[in-house]
């Protein structure tokens, strides 16, 4: 056997160990999972509705940026509920000495996650302000130029890395496979949002730049 094929079933054994650890049947989890798909389904489902036919706009007394307010509001409180109830879950789960037996994920590895995850997110947040941060392009208020600061000079979104690294620390400071599963998900339903928001968001300042020029001629 080759060093691939040994280091191949190693890692094969390694997953299957793991999968065995979590318990699929248990419905914190299987809520835990709900609540990770339906935030953003929910937020691109009520953007989309602000967009076409201005309902928090209007809610908030014709006033677009209140509207985004109560966005943020919205999804910012459905995401602590989300942590919550994966919390609680993964409190539930197996606890798997793989995980656990290994300082470096432990000890180290899990903070340097979550703190990464976290200043990721936080500092995306700061660059973009609330606004820029919780779709307010669909409120028709748009940043007059790209934010290529910090951290959007790393990555092109970092609100939707730094909350999946966050989730990755958790897991591996709980030592819960399931929270690695969860992770996952968390991953796969983020990169589906953005295949509904980052071409929509392109729409929308090609529209405004479009505009911009007409009036210029
Ligand atoms: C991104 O910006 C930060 C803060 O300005 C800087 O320290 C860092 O080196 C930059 N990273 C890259 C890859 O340009």
């Amino acid at each position: 056997m080759s060093a691939i094929d040994a280091y191949i079933s190693y890692a094969v054994n390694v997953v299957q160990v793991l999968v065995a650890d979590i318990d699929f049947q248990e419905p914190t989890l299987q809520l835990s999972l709900i609540c990770i798909a339906f935030n953003p389904i929910f937020w691109n489902i009520v953007a989309r509705l602000e967009y076409r036919k201005k309902i928090l706009t209007k809610l908030a007394g014709n006033n677009p940026k209140r509207g985004c307010y109560l966005l943020a509001i919205t999804i910012f409180s459905i995401g602590i509920v989300r942590d919550l109830v994966y919390e609680n879950a993964l409190k539930k789960q197996p606890t798997s000495k793989i995980l656990t037996d290994n300082t470096i994920l432990k000890d180290y590895l899990s903070y340097a996650t979550f703190g990464f995850g976290g200043i990721l997110t936080l500092s995306s947040m700061y660059a973009l302000g609330v606004t820029g941060t919780y779709l307010g392009d669909y409120f028709g208020i748009l940043m007059e130029e790209r934010v290529t600061s910090f951290p959007f000079n790393i990555t092109d979104n970092p609100m939707y890395e730094g909350s999946t690294l966050s989730f990755l620390g958790t897991a591996l400071y709980y030592g819960k496979p399931a929270g690695l599963f969860a992770t996952g998900f968390v991953y796969l339903m983020y990169s589906i949002a953005l295949k509904f928001e980052e071409p929509f968001t392109a729409m929308i300042y090609a529209k405004r730049d479009e505009e911009r020029s007409k009036k210029q001629n």
